[in-house]
């Protein structure tokens, strides 16, 4: 499903606002909301405006559990990492208790790092691996969490979570599989900008080819995926 809005402004408004819907249903459902969050610097704007006056009492933050998509692979307090600009933008503004803030870590090998994540996700949900809400980026290369193109993961069928060296970046990551992806009951892209406009194309439109357009993998099972992009990002989509 796309949700096209006109300006960064009114996108982070809508994904809020649907976020607010998905952390409601999913404490309807099983009293409580588990979310994975994203990387990069699209997300940034989204926690804080939940974490803002005008939308941090529209949450009831005790019931909401926090995992990451991905992770750069570097220590917690690293500018690269993303639980610690998740931490900066969003946990430390609303006081949200360590035992609801699942960061992946890094301080193992990258290959234990990836398989200590996947005992902790196993653990918090007991049976069945079914984020309530996973939101995901895309980068430029049509990479999604730390889905990059030609890179093993991309085969990936059984484990949730994997270790990648990603040659782009010259860095490991530690990143949700697709299989554990589409697992998800909803699934939001946060995409702005001319710059992704190539490679939300190559997602909704071009032929099937995950190798080089990883986020085609990105089909949940019984799941619903929401795009949330600007008009910049749409642009040759619509
Ligand atoms: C990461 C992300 C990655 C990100 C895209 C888009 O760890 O970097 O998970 O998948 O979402 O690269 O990044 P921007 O939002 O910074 O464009």
């Amino acid at each position: 499903m796309l949700h096209i809005s006109d300006n960064v402004e009114s996108l982070i408004t809508s994904v809020a606002e649907f976020f607010i819907a998905q952390c409601n249903e999913a404490i309807q459902r099983n009293g409580k909301f588990t979310v994975a969050l994203s990387g990069g610097s699209s997300p940034k704007q989204l926690h804080t405006l939940l974490a803002s006056e005008k939308y941090r009492n529209r949450l009831p933050w005790e019931k909401i559990y926090f995992f990451f998509g991905d992770e750069r692979f570097v220590p917690a307090d690293d500018a690269q990492s993303n639980y610690r600009m998740a931490r900066e933008t969003l946990f430390d503004t609303l006081k949200i208790s360590a035992d609801h803030v699942f960061a992946v870590n890094t301080t193992l090998q990258p290959a234990e790092a990836a398989l200590a994540y996947e005992q902790t996700i196993r653990k918090h949900f007991g049976n069945g691996c079914r984020f309530d809400l996973i939101i995901l980026g895309l980068g430029g290369d049509s990479h999604t969490a730390s889905l990059f193109p030609h890179t093993e993961v991309l085969k990936e069928r059984k484990a949730l979570v994997k270790e990648v060296f990603v040659k782009e970046v010259n860095q490991f990551r530690i990143t949700f599989t697709a299989p554990l992806i589409n697992e998800a009951n909803a699934i939001a892209f946060l995409t702005y900008g001319a710059s992704k406009a190539e490679a939300v194309q190559h997602i909704l439109k071009d032929q099937f080819y995950p190798e080089q357009y990883p986020a085609q993998l990105i089909r949940p099972l019984s799941g619903k995926v929401h795009w949330f992009l600007d008009k910049e990002a749409a642009s040759k989509v619509v």
